[in-house]
């Protein structure tokens, strides 16, 4: 049987999913995508976890209404908050979801001392607390929630005084507490692994989970013969529920991509 590729959503607060968006389209390029960040309601991470799975719900409606047939939520806040409930929403559409990869890194660990960076409403959902108890055992987790990490990303601040600055801050007492390997368990913070691993040094590990979640992706998209194949790039729509020009922008920078952005609006708690 030959697959015929079908069109994926990839979904994030904004920007972040970006991180796993170029990594998709490194492993599978034919397959089709339509993104969305909701920069209207950036960062999600500091938000009641409720509030966060009311927006999941809504663009995951949006995503469908475009055709996607499986979504990927680029987004470790939303999948902390929403993805049970998005898959007891919408029982026909598969989820690729992300958790902070605390097994790798509990797998690689030497000093048992890791560092996890995410952001606080990922630590207070049920996921990460299943994933401590799961893999966790007999390693000391030492978590940053990052404060303000996401909104300097947002503003495309890669390797600026600010980001280093918040970077320096959580990562410095982590050294000094033995961390060899560091989990990036929000999808905005790979754009600034150069500036971590300048930060943390050759000798710790950082950890990204993009490219896992990107074969995962392929791997569900081949089980149900829905696999774009072959190295053809095939078309990526971008949507945004601020201003399109900001992640316009900054998308030839995060994705590598260059491509018209285009506005979703948010009318009565609907996504149109
Ligand atoms: N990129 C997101 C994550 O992976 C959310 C960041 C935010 O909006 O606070 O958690």
């Amino acid at each position: 049987m030959t697959d015929s590729p079908v069109k994926i959503g990839v979904f994030d607060s904004g920007l972040g999913g970006l991180s796993v968006l170029r990594e998709l389209r490194r492993q599978i390029p034919a397959q089709p995508i339509i993104y969305i960040g909701d920069q209207f309601h950036v960062p999600y991470g500091v938000r009641p976890l409720e509030e966060v799975r009311r927006f999941s719900t809504d663009v995951t409606n949006f995503l469908i209404l475009h055709g996607a047939k499986l979504i990927v939520v680029a987004c470790n806040t939303a999948s902390a908050a929403a993805l049970h409930s998005l898959r007891r929403q919408f029982p026909e559409i598969p989820f690729v979801g992300m958790e902070p990869a605390v097994k790798p890194a509990a797998e690689q660990t030497h000093s048992g001392v890791v560092g996890v960076l995410a952001t606080y409403a990922t630590f207070q959902g049920e996921l990460y607390a299943s994933v401590v108890e799961r893999f966790g055992k007999g390693v000391t987790l030492l978590q940053s929630p990052c404060p303000g990490l996401v909104t300097e990303i947002e503003a495309g601040n890669l390797d600026g005084e600010k980001t280093r600055a918040i970077l320096k801050h959580e990562l410095d007492p982590m050294l000094a507490q033995g961390i060899d390997t560091v989990v990036l368990g929000c999808t905005h913070y790979p754009f600034v692994i150069p500036l971590i691993k300048e930060i943390v040094g050759p000798d710790v590990r950082v950890i990204d989970p993009a490219p896992a979640v990107a074969r995962q992706t392929a791997r569900l998209l081949k089980e149900h013969g829905w696999l774009g194949q072959g190295s053809f790039r095939a078309e990526v729509d971008f949507f945004t529920t601020a201003e399109p020009q900001a992640m316009q922008r900054l998308l030839p920078l995060l994705a590598g991509e260059t491509a018209q952005a285009k506005k979703a609006i948010w009318m009565e708690g609907k996504l149109v």
